[in-house]
């Protein structure tokens, strides 16, 4: 919890501590476990959310939508309180982040994606039964391509998009279920279910 890897980031997450000292203010660990077929990867911790409590997605905005639709397709059980000690269980599934601190504006640079690109490694290495992995957002795609050791030309982001790699492994690409793409309509909760449907046929083959 004390990764001085992102000069920058570790300065903002001091700035954060003195400001919200009851906050997380760490990096956020992954959540749900690691003998799951689906890693589900999101961009960074918010602000008052994950960094407040530790958790992927958990007091987010995003995290409504996505807890609400794991709980419905059978990958969450119990009942998401945004809160960490809500007793929300994952099944099947893990989720992680591709930056694990809490980021300015919530734009991670360039180099700060790269430089926590080892953690994400360390997950897709750590999963020995992973089939899919679900990526929310382009900054996702992108890390998780580099990760995988692909170019980025290799598959371009489409919202939707089940790519089945050499390696078997199925890249499931979804705009971030954010509250800018929700309000604006990019992405619906249809369409956000729809690629939660696709993605448990696979699980299920
Ligand atoms: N919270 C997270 O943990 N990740 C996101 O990508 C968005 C909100």
């Amino acid at each position: 919890s004390t990764c001085q890897d992102c000069p920058s980031l570790a300065a903002f997450r001091a700035e954060c501590q003195a400001k919200y000292p009851s906050y997380h203010n760490a990096p956020v660990p992954s959540f749900g476990p690691v003998d799951a077929p689906l890693l589900i990867v999101g961009l960074a911790p918010g602000m008052h959310g994950a960094n407040q409590t530790g958790r992927p997605f958990t007091g987010d905005y995003a995290g409504d939508l996505l807890y609400a639709t794991l709980t419905k397709f059978g990958l969450a059980t119990g009942q998401y309180q945004q809160r960490p000690d809500d007793g929300l269980t994952l099944t099947r599934c893990r989720i992680t982040n591709a930056v694990r601190c809490l980021p300015p504006q919530n734009k991670p640079e360039t180099k700060e994606i790269a430089t926590c690109r080892p953690y994400l490694n360390g997950e897709l290495d750590g999963m020995p039964n992973l089939k899919v992995v679900m990526v929310l957002g382009l900054i996702a795609h992108k890390s998780v391509l580099a990760a995988l050791g692909m170019k980025q030309s290799a598959i371009p982001f489409i919202h939707g998009q089940m790519a089945e790699l050499d390696s078997g492994l199925i890249l499931a690409s979804s705009y971030h279920c954010s509250r800018y793409n929700t309000n604006t309509g990019r992405l619906t909760t249809q369409m956000f279910e729809d690629v939660f449907t696709s993605i448990t046929e696979r699980l299920n083959a």
